[in-house]
């Protein structure tokens, strides 16, 4: 599998090329009929872009993606200046993908500087009353003002980044008690998770579960579950908290428990599987990176660590044989059949540029050991 391994990174980088000589200056949007919508610095998945290509740059050490790369910082400083479209936790998804990573490859004192501002913007959604860092809308948001989300957790690396460049505690403390708030209300006895979680905004008490994007409130979103599990792994390596780790250890083997025969995940683990059920690639693709980050921070006699190893063999092999577009020059994305959102009849079924990320980011973490901007 190694050379097939290595093709399709070739493959990949390729794609990242033609993407970025064909769209100039712009950045993806959510897909609609296998072409992603390029446009501007307005959604919470530009950052997966910029993390591709310093991905495709760290693998290649072509300057054409360095450059490429370096030449969107102006945007995201402005998009932070401006504040446009920043009123959500995934300033972590967009910053650590672009600015930590510039100075994570670069050493740019600039980058860092960003990337430092944006960690004083998502600490300013920490609600200390609830105890959580806010998922969307503005603090007084009817609907979104005490409810937090799974998927919050890979913003979390971006506040232990900036405790670890600044020494200033509050950076670490936010995102340790989010992570812990998260654990207690998110993951379930059985190991499985809710999306979102509601809290009383006058007097933190914990309210109900729910979902945004799963089949129903009580079902496990596949890709939750993979923030979770990728989530709560980050968080240990952060903090060394060992009940992170075990956290993430079972929401592993909840979902490697519940994949089809073809190792790729279905859009939530609840739904009635049908003939044109959609997959999740990107959950797979996010899971994969989870598992990686598992199998380095356990140790060699660690019992899980065979079942972790064939998962993760199992889902990269299914998502490079039978679901990445190696058999399509021409595409824009490397994977095809994630989800974006099913029930709201959002691209149930197309290219997701955080699925094509994480993809690559499992890809070479697996032939050259470089890590993602976590
Ligand atoms: N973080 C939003 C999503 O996974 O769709």
């Amino acid at each position: 599998m190694k050379g097939r391994w290595d093709a399709a990174i070739e493959d990949a980088m390729l794609k990242v090329k033609n993407n970025i000589v064909k769209f100039p200056g712009k950045l993806p949007h959510i897909a609609d009929g296998q072409r992603y919508e390029w446009g501007d610095n307005d959604d919470w998945i530009e950052g997966f872009y910029i993390g591709l290509m310093w991905l495709a740059y760290e693998y290649s050490g072509e300057i054409f993606y360095k450059e490429a790369a370096q030449n969107y910082l102006t945007n995201f400083k402005d998009r932070l200046d401006r504040h446009v479209a920043l009123d959500h936790h995934d300033i972590g998804f967009l910053y650590s993908l672009s600015s930590v990573a510039q100075w994570q490859v670069t050493g740019s004192t600039e980058a860092r500087e960003v990337a430092l501002q944006a960690a004083d913007r998502l600490l300013a959604r920490w609600r200390p009353a609830i105890g959580i860092i806010q998922a969307w809308g503005k603090e007084d948001d009817a609907d979104n003002g005490g409810r937090m989300i799974i998927d919050c957790l890979l913003n979390l690396p971006l506040l232990f980044w900036a405790y670890e460049q600044t020494g200033d505690s509050r950076y670490y403390d936010v995102a340790f008690r989010h992570a812990l708030k998260s654990q207690k209300f998110l993951v379930r006895g059985d190991g499985s998770s809710y999306h979102t979680f509601y809290f009383d905004t006058a007097t933190g008490h914990a309210l109900r579960g729910g979902t945004h994007q799963g089949y129903e409130d009580g079902s496990t979103w596949t890709r939750g579950q993979s923030w979770g599990i990728y989530g709560f792994a980050l968080a240990y390596r952060y903090t060394k908290h060992a009940p992170f780790l075990d956290t993430s250890k079972r929401l592993a083997r909840y979902f490697i428990e519940h994949l089809p025969e073809d190792h790729v995940a279905y859009w939530d683990f609840d739904v009635p599987i049908e003939n044109g059920t959609p997959r999740d690639s990107s959950a797979s693709a996010i899971a994969s990176c989870g598992l990686l980050e598992l199998l380095e921070l356990t140790g060699a006699d660690d019992p899980d660590r065979p079942l972790f190893e064939s998962a993760l063999q199992n889902s990269m092999e299914s998502l490079v044989e039978r679901y990445s577009t190696m058999d399509a020059a021409e595409a824009e994305g490397l994977l095809k059949h994630g989800s974006y959102h099913v029930l709201g009849d959002r691209a149930p079924d197309d290219y997701m540029i955080w699925g094509d990320y994480y993809y690559m980011e499992a890809l070479v973490r697996m032939q050259r050991g470089l890590k993602g901007y976590w």
